[in-house]
């Protein structure tokens, strides 16, 4: 995805906003992903223009970024990745559809994803992260991301569409390749294989729907009509990409935090009734998507000109680092009285499992903490961070004390 060729500075961008910054790559990423971000924007002005990944502008202001996330009639969601040039392969609903064509998918999924569908998976959600923690409770250490963060939410995922859980490796597999800089599969190839997979499961489902969210979803009424095959799969193909990933790295940042902080891991076990309500400070600090806009017509914006078809990366992280929106952002205050963040985006596209994510994560704290009080990052570990939409550490090992 990342592409090291530079592109050539065209004559509207200043030459003081021309930052060598590769964003799936930021430098000092051995520091930690967050850490990197948060130099990066103490480094520079709040929008900038690197030549990397074919030449795009870079929201690193907290403000501009939920601005250019949320301001779809100046900022476009035709394209949301980089480069464009793969960003323009990718074409999945509803992520690259502008209002009002967006609003009936967004109310379909809004449906199906609403507070009171997820309070009615939370015993589900209890249940696997029970079962997952006792694999290995007892032998004092685990393999955190093999062995729980990758399979916990998509085993609730799959439950969810009515799938089975040996698809699970496949289905990772693919989303990996569609949101990591160095995939496994090209892009176009791993989206082909969603789709592949999908179709003979769509027809299935329209001719003898079940009581799953994907039987759910192809019969809604979209304003007189249902959506079509090929929408089937595009959206289908979102969501399992969309729900998979995020969840996934965003526990290894959280747990990798709470394996070095004895005081965060008190705070959060002393309080297990108010998890749901600290998961947002979690989500402040460790935001970890990066996607893009387009620029729709020439506009002046924060006193830079922007031309039509400009692309600005919008790198979530930065809002809820910035020092200005969040006073001494990296560290973790759960009595923060109103933590901002764009780690769920904003605007017409602001993630719609988000009440999911928060149950998850709040979830998987309470019985992790609740079965294993203590525990520290283990030497097997390898924690050197790897950016892409979704920004990872690449193992995280745990271990604690049985006796
Ligand atoms: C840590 C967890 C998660 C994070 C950080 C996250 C983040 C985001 C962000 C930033 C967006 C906005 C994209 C944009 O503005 O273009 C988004 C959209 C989306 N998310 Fe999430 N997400 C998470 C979990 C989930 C889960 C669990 C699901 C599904 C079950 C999900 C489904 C979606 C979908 C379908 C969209 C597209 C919405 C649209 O275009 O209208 N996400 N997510």
């Amino acid at each position: 995805m990342a592409s090291a060729a530079h592109a050539q500075r065209p004559a509207h961008v200043p030459a003081d906003r021309v930052v060598d910054l590769d964003i799936y790559a930021p430098p000092s990423m051995d520091e930690g992903y967050h850490e990197a971000w948060a130099k990066v924007q103490a480094a520079n002005p709040p929008l900038v223009w690197t030549p990397r990944n074919e030449g795009h502008w870079v929201a690193l202001g907290g403000d501009i970024l939920a601005e250019v996330q949320s301001g779809w009639e100046q900022f476009s969601s035709r394209v949301i990745v980089l480069p464009k040039s793969i960003g323009e392969l990718h074409g999945l609903i509803p992520t690259t559809i502008d209002p009002p064509e967006h609003r009936p998918y967004r109310k379909l999924l809004n449906d199906n994803l609403k507070p009171s569908a997820v309070r009615g998976l939370q015993g589900q959600v209890r249940e696997v992260a029970r079962d997952l923690i006792a694999r290995f409770r007892d032998r004092g250490h685990c393999d955190f991301t093999e062995e729980y963060a990758r399979i916990f939410p998509i085993r609730i995922f799959l439950a969810m569409v009515g799938l089975p859980e040996s698809d699970a490796d496949n289905i990772r597999l693919w989303a990996e390749s569609m949101t990591r800089p160095e995939p496994e599969i090209p892009f176009d190839e791993a989206r082909q294989a969603f789709f592949d997979y999908l179709d003979p499961i769509i027809r299935a489902r329209r001719d003898e729907p079940g009581e799953d969210m994907l039987s759910a979803m192809l019969s809604a009424d979209m304003g007189g009509r249902s959506l079509d095959h090929d929408e089937a799969l595009a959206l289908c193909t979102q969501v399992l990409i969309a729900g998979v990933d995020t969840v996934v790295n965003f526990l290894g940042f959280v747990m990798l935090a709470l394996a070095r902080k004895p005081s965060v891991r008190a705070r959060l076990r002393d309080n297990p009734s108010g998890m749901l309500a600290a998961t947002n400070e979690l989500f402040r600090r460790f935001g970890l998507v990066t996607i893009a806009r387009e620029v729709r017509e020439d506009v002046v914006f924060h006193g830079m000109e922007l031309k039509q078809g400009d692309m600005i990366a919008i790198p979530t992280v930065v809002h809820g680092l910035d020092p200005q929106a969040n006073p001494d952002p990296l560290s973790l205050d759960f009595a923060r009285s109103r933590p901002r963040h764009s780690t769920f985006g904003s605007g017409p596209h602001m993630c719609p499992g988000q009440e999911l994510a928060r149950s998850e994560v709040a979830i998987t704290l309470e019985e992790w903490l609740s079965a294993i009080p203590d525990f520290e990052v283990a030497p097997e570990s390898d924690l050197t961070c790897k950016p892409g939409i979704v920004g990872k550490i690449t193992r995280l090992c745990l271990q604690w004390s049985t006796s």
